[in-house]
């Protein structure tokens, strides 16, 4: 248990029947916009813990985490519940390689996210750093349903600051949207609209792509672009242009 940091419950935001944001005061140590840490509950005698990603800026507090409530998920049916006051465990530190620190040069950033995977982003758009590396940094948030599109607040603030170098593409596929993009990431970006969108090219040479969310997504926009786009996955010992994290 001293492992572990106490934290209390300052807002449990309920967006809409499943998506939440858990807001936590804890005496939580610095960290890197895109990284994840864990949080735990005790249950049945057992302590039950799960990464997730940290959608405050470093500078930010309350930590803000924002999750799906997975039908019969052994966590997050348990983080669904707390309110304001309760007692949960985050880890002492926080990790993953999702950051900016982590990418080679490049003229534009696509941050490409499904569902939850939107999370790390906010982060990300909220420091400075993005907006020192990059000329132009599109987010793609890919949902199901319009409800899901959320934190449009924190998307429209920084529209408002960075109203020339932000562009926000909102993707919807499971009912008509008029003002998202409809269908699937890799789809859109196969057919170019996305691109026709953003008014850039996803190319190696000017574009770093984040991927984090759904597995498949991951996979299939992944295939597409070394396929199609002649890019590679990066790593700090063999540059490319895609980073990702899978949160499943
Ligand atoms: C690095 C990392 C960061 C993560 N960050 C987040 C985050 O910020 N927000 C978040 O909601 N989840 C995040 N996850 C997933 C999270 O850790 C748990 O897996 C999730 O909360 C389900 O836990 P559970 O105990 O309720 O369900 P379990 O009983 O462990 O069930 C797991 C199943 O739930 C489904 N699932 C898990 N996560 C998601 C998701 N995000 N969206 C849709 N379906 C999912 C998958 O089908 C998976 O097989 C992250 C995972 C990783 C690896
Ligand atoms: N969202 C809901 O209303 C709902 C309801 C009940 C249960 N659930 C469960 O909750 C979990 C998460 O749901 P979620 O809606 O947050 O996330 P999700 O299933 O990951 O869907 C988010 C977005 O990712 C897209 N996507 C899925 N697979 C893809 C692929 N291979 N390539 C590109 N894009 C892909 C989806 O498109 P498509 O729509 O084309 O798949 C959707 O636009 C799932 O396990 C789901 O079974 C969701």
């Amino acid at each position: 248990m001293s492992d572990w940091l106490q934290a209390t419950v300052v807002e449990n935001k309920q967006w809409n029947d499943r998506l939440h944001s858990l807001r936590l005061e804890a005496d939580f140590p610095a960290f890197k916009a895109g990284q994840f840490t864990r949080l735990a509950i005790e249950i049945d005698g057992e302590l039950v813990s799960r990464p997730f990603s940290l959608v405050n800026a470093p500078d930010e507090r309350p930590l803000d985490f924002y999750f799906i409530e997975v039908p019969g998920g052994q966590l997050s049916t348990r983080l669904a519940q707390l309110t304001t006051g309760d007692e949960i465990m985050v880890a002492p530190k926080a990790s993953g390689l999702l950051t900016l620190d982590q990418l080679p040069e490049a003229k534009h950033l696509y941050l490409l996210a499904t569902g939850t995977g939107v999370g790390p982003f906010m982060s990300i758009i909220k420091t400075d750093l993005a907006w020192e590396l990059f000329e132009k940094v599109v987010l793609v948030h890919a949902v199901r349903f319009e409800s899901e599109l959320t934190y449009q607040e924190t998307i429209a603030q920084v529209q408002a600051k960075q109203s020339d170098n932000f562009v926000y593409v909102p993707m919807v596929s499971r009912e008509q949207c008029d003002f998202a993009l409809s269908g699937r990431i890799p789809d859109a970006i196969d057919d170019g609209r996305l691109e026709h969108w953003t008014g850039t090219e996803i190319s190696p040479e000017q574009s770093q792509i984040m991927l984090c969310g759904n597995p498949a997504m991951i996979q299939d926009t992944m295939d597409l672009l070394i396929k199609k786009r002649g890019m590679k996955k990066h790593s700090r010992r063999d540059p490319g242009q895609i980073s990702i994290e899978k949160y499943w």
